[in-house]
């Protein structure tokens, strides 16, 4: 395993989108949806970094590579529980790699008429894309490597290491 991002580069990266976040939503509420689980530590660090009422939830969506892609559609194996009509909604994501998870998730919440969707995503491989998808904020955007920790997993492993390390 070889060290990518160290653990006060993300500290200072998550401070950072928490400050651009709140600055955009200053004077409003958001809920900021977590997609379980890889985005929970990712989540709890960027909501006690916000300057601006939060309320939390959390999507868990069938694993990668599996129903979405098949299907085309989002499959839920936990919906939120809270309703997204009229509420400031930020997607809260760990990584983007093809963006059919994003990119299809969006298209399911967008349904349910919030007043703003948007999307977070602390890391992003831009040359993984499948489709067409541009997150509204992006922590780091990497090169095409497997990466574990902080709350990304290999085979369910090394969720809770403070950096961002690649697998080789
Ligand atoms: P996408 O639909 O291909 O964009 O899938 C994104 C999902 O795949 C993420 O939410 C992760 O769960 C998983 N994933 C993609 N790349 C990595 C990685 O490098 N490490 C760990 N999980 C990853
Ligand atoms: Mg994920």
């Amino acid at each position: 395993m070889k060290l990518l991002l160290s653990e006060k580069e993300v500290q200072k990266k998550v401070e950072a989108l928490a400050g651009k976040i709140s600055q955009d939503f200053l004077g409003k509420e958001i809920l900021l949806v977590g997609v379980l689980k890889g985005a929970f530590i990712f989540m709890a660090d960027l909501a006690r970094q916000m300057t601006i009422p939060v309320k939390m939830d959390f999507v868990r969506l069938a694993s990668y590579g599996t129903g979405i892609r098949s299907s085309g559609k989002v499959k839920f194996t936990k919906d939120l529980e809270t309703p997204l009509r009229g509420q400031n909604v930020i997607v809260v994501e760990d990584i983007i790699d093809t963006g059919i998870t994003l990119k299809h998730l969006s298209q399911c919440l967008k349904a349910r008429r919030p007043r703003s969707l948007k999307v977070v995503a602390l890391l992003d491989k831009p040359g993984r894309r499948e489709v067409n998808f541009h997150a509204d904020y992006v922590g780091f955007r990497i090169d095409d490597h497997f990466v574990v920790g902080y709350g990304l997993d290999c085979a369910e492993e090394y969720r809770n290491l403070r950096g961002i390390y690649v697998l080789k």
